[in-house]
Parts: C-alpha cells; sequence; structure tokens
C-alpha cells in the first residue's frame, strides 16, 4: 500500500478477529520492525511474541487494574481522553487475553544511547531508540491488513511481566503491542492536530506554514 496512505491510518486498532496471524506474515513485520534507527547502532530491541492463551490471561488480568485506573481518572477529569478512546480501550481492556498476539517490546538497557540521562528531568531519549521500531511493525502491519495498538500500561508490571516471560534481567519492557486481524474497518482518517499547531519557523512559536495552507 501507499506508505503515506498507511502513515496516516495506522490509528489504534482495539477490535480482533480470533484469527491466528500466520508466523511468515509475522516475520514481515519483525523483518521492517529492524530497519528502524537505533542510536549507535546498537540493536537494543527484543520482541516475545506471546500467543500461549495462559500468559495473554495473566498479562490480560495485570492490564485490566491499570486502564480501569485510567478510566477513573477520566471520570474525574483527571486524564484527557476521547469518548472513543475510553470505550474502545475498555473494550480491548476486558477482552485483553482474547487478543490473538501480544507483542511484548524489549530493550537491552545498556545498549539504549540515553544522552539526556544527566538532565534534570525525565529521560526520553532512551525509547527514541525502540520507538521507531514498533512504529515500523505497525506500519508493516497496516501493509498486511492486521490492526495494531501500541500499549505501555503493562511497563507499570514490569517486574511480573519480566519473571513471567523469562525476560533476562538486563532488559526493560518497553511497550506491549497488540496485534491482529481487525473486527471493524480501520480507519480512514485519524485525529490530529494540523501541521500549522506544531511546526514552527526558526524561533519557537512563529508559524511556517500560514493557517490556510494546515492539511487537516
Ligand atoms: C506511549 C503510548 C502509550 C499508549 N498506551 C496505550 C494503552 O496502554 N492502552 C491503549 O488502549 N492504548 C494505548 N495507546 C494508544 C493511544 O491511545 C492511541 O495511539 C491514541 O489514542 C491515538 O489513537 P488513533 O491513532 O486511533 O487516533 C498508547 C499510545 C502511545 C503512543
Amino acid at each position: 500500500m501507499d506508505l503515506i496512505e498507511a502513515i496516516k491510518t495506522t490509528g489504534a486498532c482495539r477490535y480482533f478477529r480470533p484469527d491466528p496471524v500466520p508466523d511468515d506474515v509475522l516475520e514481515l513485520l519483525f523483518d521492517a520492525a529492524r530497519f528502524g534507527p537505533q542510536g549507535g547502532n546498537r540493536q537494543p530491541v527484543r520482541y516475545i511474541v506471546v500467543r500461549d492463551p495462559a500468559l495473554k490471561k495473566q498479562l490480560a488480568e495485570w492490564y485490566l487494574p491499570y486502564w480501569n485506573r485510567i478510566v477513573d481518572m477520566a471520570a474525574r477529569g483527571e486524564y484527557r481522553g476521547s469518548a472513543r478512546l475510553l470505550s474502545d480501550g475498555t473494550q480491548m481492556a476486558n477482552h485483553f487475553g482474547e487478543i490473538p498476539v501480544l507483542v511484548v517490546v524489549c530493550a537491552v538497557l545498556g545498549d539504549l544511547a540515553r544522552t539526556d540521562a544527566e538532565l534534570d528531568r525525565p529521560g526520553i531519549v532512551g525509547g527514541a531508540s525502540v520507538y521507531p521500531s514498533v512504529q515500523n511493525l505497525m506500519l508493516a502491519a497496516r501493509n498486511e491488513g492486521l490492526g495494531t495498538t501500541l500499549t505501555t500500561l503493562l511497563c507499570a508490571a514490569e517486574p511480573q511481566v519480566k519473571e513471567l516471560l523469562g525476560i533476562p534481567p538486563e532488559l526493560i519492557t518497553c511497550a506491549t503491542i497488540a496485534l491482529g486481524y481487525p473486527e471493524r474497518p480501520l480507519p480512514t482518517k485519524l485525529s490530529r492536530a494540523p501541521v500549522t499547531a506544531m511546526v514552527f519557523s526558526d524561533r519557537y512559536g512563529a508559524p511556517l506554514f500560514p493557517p490556510e495552507t494546515a492539511m487537516t
């Protein structure tokens, strides 16, 4: 499929058919993922493809309370999320163990290029060696007619997840990708802010593009 069309339509898919994803299709996705950029090209990312129903059930049990906490926060006005995000997210959380494939994304912590580690704020650069590969995987999935959702809630349960899946101590967990054939048509248009709201010329706040060129 056209690259730009894939980029613009790889939205969160939270309804999946139970059909398995063949191994040769999975291999295409990981083949695309490995071409993501990584600091120093150190290749820190590892993936665990979880399909065992017992393992998925356990991950689902850990995921649900974290999701319910988001729903509670949203009800108190402490979490910003659309009604669609909350209702679709709740249905996925309630059926997390039935998602055909859960890809647990890990990274070798010592191989992440963390150039902001000494700043007096939470680091973000370490993730930049991981998430471009994750996006590649999700785009390749889109190209194969598969749906995905990037989730991170299980990272809060990292010690248990590592023990369950036998992840060595030197690795950290970075995300869990829900993956499968979509039960509903994939979106044709995602809701995103216009480029005019986020792109500046030379100085922060000076628009590069006039509002009338806004790509909506
Ligand atoms: C860092 C990050 C963490 C996310 N965590 C979750 C999650 O735990 N559960 C979930 O259902 N969706 C999660 N999402 C998916 C977002 O809700 C989704 O990308 C966003 O609402 C945009 O959806 P759309 O692409 O369908 O418009 C996460 C996305 C990102 C980038």
